[in-house]
């Protein structure tokens, strides 16, 4: 059977975690590696879940490491993007989740959303461990497509923050660390990103704060409230207040989504250009 990644079951220690995981995240679970041809591996070490990379095996294995996730206050760039008013906070794109981690320590309440199963059983595996040494952290894990999660959410988050794969940079030659790498590997490109904050701005969320490389352009141009800028990273900022505001130029007796709609074909009217989708 060819497979990306697989469970190892070795020691019976385990065996009910990675039994739930295997259910959990669809992988299959095997005791003899030779039974399966995978690139991949998530087992258990030491109580920690870790991804070995099985025709790489020189390279260390992967697993979220809370002590490797630095402090940083809500005066850093991303605490200030996030908005003074912001208190929930989904991380729609949680990957390893070290910004998930960042954002819990400042002290905001964290639902982190990851799609692609090993990522997110790392994930999940990170947050429980985390948790549990750091008390007072409240990061939630979620598994799924956020383009999904978003329009199902059972609270209201104040602010959603999406941090989708960078594109290409111009400098092919910068180093790209190994958990990213796979990462890449693992999720692809996220050609979906542009759908998912789309998805975003139509959730309750009243902000939505995009990570970007400072070289390349805004996922959405066109409704782009601002940006804070660093040496290498900028995030855009989206703000539904702002959205709101412009939707009062049509009679109130309108419901939103007629004057959403309004206001579309108004900015395309203005623009002269046509979005592939719906408001970008
Ligand atoms: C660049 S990584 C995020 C890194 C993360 N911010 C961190 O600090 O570790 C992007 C991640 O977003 C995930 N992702 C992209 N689109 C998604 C979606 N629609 N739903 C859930 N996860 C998504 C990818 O699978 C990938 O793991």
């Amino acid at each position: 059977m060819d497979q990306q990644a697989v469970c190892i079951l070795e020691s019976p220690e385990h065996e009910l975690q990675c039994r739930s995981m295997s259910d959990r995240y669809s992988l299959p679970l095997v005791s003899n590696l030779s039974e399966i041809s995978a690139k991949y591996a998530l087992r258990y070490h030491d109580g920690v879940l870790k991804l070995w990379d099985l025709q790489e095996p020189k390279f260390r294995p992967i697993s979220f490491d809370a002590n490797q996730t630095g402090r940083i206050g809500k005066n850093s760039l991303l605490g200030k993007a996030m908005g003074k008013k912001t208190r929930t906070i989904v991380d729609a794109t949680a990957g390893l989740g070290q910004d998930a981690l960042l954002l819990a320590r400042m002290g905001f309440s964290v639902i982190a959303i990851e799609r692609v199963p090993v990522i997110s059983a790392l994930l999940e595996d990170g947050i429980a461990r985390a948790t549990s040494t750091e008390q007072h952290l409240r990061i939630q894990h979620s598994f799924g497509d956020a383009r999904d999660l978003l329009l199902k959410l059972s609270v209201r988050p104040d602010a959603i923050y999406l941090d989708p794969m960078y594109p290409e940079g111009r400098k092919k030659s910068v180093k790209v660390s190994r958990p990213l790498k796979v990462i890449r590997e693992l999720a692809g490109d996220d050609p979906d990103s542009v759908d998912l904050l789309q998805t975003a701005l139509r959730s309750t969320a009243r902000r939505i704060v995009v990570k970007r490389p400072v070289y390349a352009a805004p996922l959405c141009l066109r409704v782009l409230a601002g940006s804070l800028k660093g040496k290498m990273v900028r995030y855009d900022i989206y703000v539904r207040t702002g959205w709101t505001r412009t939707l009062s130029i049509f009679p109130s007796e309108y419901s939103v989504e007629r004057r959403q709609y309004l206001l579309q074909s108004f900015q395309l009217f203005q623009t002269d250009s046509v979005p592939d989708q719906g408001l970008c």
